[in-house]
């Protein structure tokens, strides 16, 4: 099948949107961490307060970029490898018109103070309808697509793709319900306790479904590609697959140990986070050892790099996870910056590491280059990048662990040694850190920015060297 009668436009533009809404969802990043050392910012504008622009950066990562780019592989993949043009023009058009109108709903709704108060989930319910709408569109392209495939398989990383899908249209509907009062004011269907559970499974299987069972589909299609070889264990992809989206359903409660929740429940999640362990790590063994027999490639290769760094991460941030999820462990290091590390070296290390890997392969192959404009810009993102993510996370760990240390230590009277105040002030250095990391980030993403205009609009310039394999 020749590449015209693929469904290409709609892969360009969630491709292009990925980069700018990075740009826009870090540069709000980097806001807020300047924010939490230099509280007095914006003072006297509220829609430009911490407690606003904090969740209209996490909307902004996670489902405007993290969820462009999603789209524009999901889409690209399933035409690659099922042989076919997708499903449904049209309906493929409303769900990028109808995705970006979702995330200019939520840049307008979260400034103004307009929120659920549910994390990861807070816009009003007119706009989750407008999001259920657009998810079940994805479906039915998606799905359809798959059906009328011209191949007998199904490739590996359209099972991802495909429970990435499913479950989100789940958790979406389930953790949204809510009875309106006006239009822009709803409340919880569930209240207490329940409301809790409900809220962090799914939030946890957001992190499960949507940052990570999506990407892992992103993995197994560019990274073979990238490295020109083979996925390394078919039989061991298809096992994680299982393992991972059975385990993940039931580890949600981990964020809520020592809470108001049974504490079975709390047991459960910690149990079940410990064996996470093995299925992520079965996915990230089966991406590093792809590269078996390509090692030399990634001296060479700042794509690969990206990829390969980014599976590490993912390695990283699963070890540290199931880790945190001990009971005893999360007695120190819950309310403090560890977490916001764990969370950056998933989010950036993996989310994003893996995703600008992907893009700057992509791109190329959606408008016929044989490579991007300049790989030497791509290997400057690619240091700039990884230092600002490990700096970033570095920054974190020891301040959190800090902060949990400062927070319970006592006096042989029992009273507390250090004031809440004396920890913040301890924590400013670190948040400084952490500053310079996310700048460091985001100004590779306009380097980013640069190259992938160049490529699209200049002549065809690249550099030969790189194989790219279509
Ligand atoms: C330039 C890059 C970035 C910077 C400077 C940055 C900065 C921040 C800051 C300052 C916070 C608030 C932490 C706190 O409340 O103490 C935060 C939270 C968060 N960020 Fe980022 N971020 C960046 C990129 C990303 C990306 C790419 C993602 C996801 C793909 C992401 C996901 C999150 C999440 C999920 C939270 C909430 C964490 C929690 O509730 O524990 N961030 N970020
Ligand atoms: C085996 C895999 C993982 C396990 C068992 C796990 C476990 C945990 C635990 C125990 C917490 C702290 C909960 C708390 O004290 O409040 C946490 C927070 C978090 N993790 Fe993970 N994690 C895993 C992988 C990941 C990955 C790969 C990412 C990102 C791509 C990620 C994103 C987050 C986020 C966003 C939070 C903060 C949630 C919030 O409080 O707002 N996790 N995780």
């Amino acid at each position: 099948m020749g590449t015209n009668e693929y469904n290409y436009k709609v892969v360009k533009q969630f491709a292009f949107m990925t980069v700018i809404w990075g740009i826009v969802g870090m540069l709000v990043g980097v806001i807020i961490a300047a924010q939490l050392i230099w509280p007095d910012m914006f003072k006297d504008i509220p829609w430009l307060s911490y407690g606003r622009l904090r969740p209209l950066h996490t909307n902004a990562v996670i489902f405007a970029f993290g969820g462009s780019a999603l789209f524009s592989t999901a889409y690209y993949v399933v035409q690659r490898t099922c042989h076919t043009r997708l499903f449904l023009d049209k309906l493929a058009a409303f769900t990028f018109w109808g995705w970006q109108l979702v995330i200019v709903a939520a840049a307008i709704t979260l400034p103004l103070g307009i929120t659920t108060a549910k994390e990861y989930a807070e816009l009003e319910w007119p706009i989750d309808i407008l999001i259920t709408l657009v998810w079940v569109s994805f479906a039915i392209v998606y799905f359809g697509t798959i059906i009328k495939r011209k191949t007998s398989h199904i490739y590996v990383a359209n099972w991802f793709y495909g429970a990435f899908i499913l479950t989100v249209a789940v958790l979406h509907l389930v953790n949204s319900a809510a009875i309106p009062v006006t239009l822009m004011k709803s409340y919880s269907a569930y209240s207490g306790a329940i409301d809790a559970m409900v809220q962090w499974w799914y939030g946890h299987n957001a992190v499960g479904f949507f940052l990570t069972a999506g990407f892992l589909g992103m993995m197994y299609y560019f990274v073979p590609v990238q490295s020109g070889r083979p996925v390394y264990s078919y039989r061991l992809s298809v096992v994680h697959f299982w393992a991972l989206i059975a385990i993940y359903m039931w580890a949600g409660p981990h964020h809520l140990q020592y809470t108001a929740l049974p504490d079975w429940a709390q047991s459960l999640g910690m149990v079940f986070s410990l064996i996470l362990l093995a299925p992520s790590w079965g996915g990230m063994i089966n991406g590093m050892m792809t590269m078996s027999g390509a090692w030399h490639k990634l001296r060479q290769d700042p794509i690969l790099q990206f990829m390969i760094v980014a599976l590490s991460f993912y390695g990283m941030s699963t070890f540290e996870g199931p880790m945190m999820a001990i009971k005893t462990v999360n007695a120190l290091s819950h309310y403090t910056d560890w977490t916001v590390g764990h969370v950056h070296s998933g989010a950036l290390g993996w989310v994003a590491m893996v995703t600008i890997g992907t893009m700057y392969s992509l791109i190329p192959r959606l408008y016929g280059k044989t490579g991007m404009f300049s790989v030497t810009l791509i290997r400057w993102h690619f240091w700039i990048a990884t230092i600002g993510v490990v700096l970033y996370i570095t920054a974190m760990w020891i301040a959190g662990v800090m902060q949990g240390l400062m927070w319970r230590a006592v006096n042989d009277d029992g009273t507390l040694t250090y004031s809440f105040v004396e920890s913040l002030e301890a924590t400013r250095p670190y948040y400084g850190v952490r500053l310079l990391g996310g700048v460091l980030f985001l100004v590779g993403m306009f380097i980013m920015l640069y190259n992938v205009y160049k490529t699209i609009l200049g002549p065809d310039e690249s550099d030969k060297s790189i194989p790219t394999p279509v």
